[in-house]
């Protein structure tokens, strides 16, 4: 891919292994760039179970698995994406490391506080908010002032959802976080443009992650159906008939890193094999 190799590339919410994060840092390490993991590094409490959030052995084996992946170079700073202190932290981090922040990939998500509206705690409502769209407006904030500082350009990615799109039951924060985040998106690539910044959200549909694999428990159980019904169902609504994978969303993504889509901004793309279309 034109234009990767060397850049240097700030990942929020990659920690996890087997998550979208893991794809898509695997990808920017393998085409010769450097990447910042920036995560939470240990479950904390009820709204950040284990299920969500990596342990800090887990974040180092996948950094000691990145560097064996060469030609790029990988590293991990702790972050908690709604502290701007920790975000600007994470900025210099990636400075000091890799000689600036040329890409920002937003992708850390809280997609497993679900419940119907009604019943959902405003304690719920705010984390999944603060991290999916605060995360995402500091991480931008920071980051952008740093690419517009260094004057050679940028990239930022916002990792929407198909929930960016339309609605689901019971995730209507995540729903709501998730359209935030792509007119976050809209906005951003009005005020970066002009420096050179492309500014882009990416759209999921389904893709079984740690997070996406109890999304399939907690949807099945809603529906009453088996998970095998589940996945059947959501199988027959995607036209190319297979769920997506890490590396459909980071092929995304490192194409909208690249020198290909210099001319590609506020734009939300769909990576949904052709579920999504609008
Ligand atoms: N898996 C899917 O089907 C799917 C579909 C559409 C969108 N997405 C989005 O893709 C992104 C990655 O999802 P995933 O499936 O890999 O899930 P994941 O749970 O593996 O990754 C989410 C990461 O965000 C991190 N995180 C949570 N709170 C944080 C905080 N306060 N500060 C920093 N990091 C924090 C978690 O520790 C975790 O590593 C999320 O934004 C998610 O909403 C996923």
């Amino acid at each position: 891919m034109r234009g990767l190799a060397g850049k240097a590339v700030l990942i929020t919410g990659a920690g996890r292994r087997r998550g979208l994060g893991e794809g898509i840092a695997l990808r920017f390490v393998q085409e010769g760039a450097h990447v910042m993991i920036a995560d939470l590094d240990r479950p904390q409490g009820d709204q950040f179970p284990e299920h969500g959030v990596p342990a800090q052995s887990e974040m180092d084996a996948l950094v000691a698995y990145l560097n064996e992946c060469g030609p790029g170079s990988a590293a991990a700073i702790t972050c908690d994406v709604r502290q701007e202190e920790q975000v600007a932290a994470a900025v210099a981090a990636t400075v000091s490391a890799f000689g600036g922040v040329d890409v920002l990939i937003n992708n850390a998500g809280v997609g497993y506080l679900m419940s119907p509206i009604v019943d959902t705690d405003l304690a719920d409502w705010d984390v999944v908010l603060g991290v999916n769209l605060t995360g995402t407006f500091l991480a931008a904030k920071h980051a952008g002032k740093q690419m517009i500082r260094q004057g050679r350009g940028g990239r930022i990615i916002n990792i929407s959802s198909q929930g960016g799109k339309s609605g689901f039951p019971h995730a209507g924060a995540y729903v709501s976080s998730k359209h935030g985040v792509i007119g976050f998106t809209r906005t951003a690539a009005i005020e970066f443009g002009p420096h050179d910044i492309t500014v882009n959200a990416v759209c999921p549909n389904h893709v079984t992650t740690g997070l996406g694999s109890w999304q399939n428990d907690y949807f099945s159980e809603l529906l009453g159906q088996t998970l095998e019904e589940y996945m059947d169902g959501m199988l027959s609504r995607i036209p190319l008939g297979r769920n997506g994978l890490p590396a459909d969303i980071a092929g995304t993504c490192a194409f909208l890193a690249s020198d290909d889509a210099a001319y590609i901004s506020g734009d939300a793309l769909n990576v949904s094999g052709g579920e999504e279309t609008h």
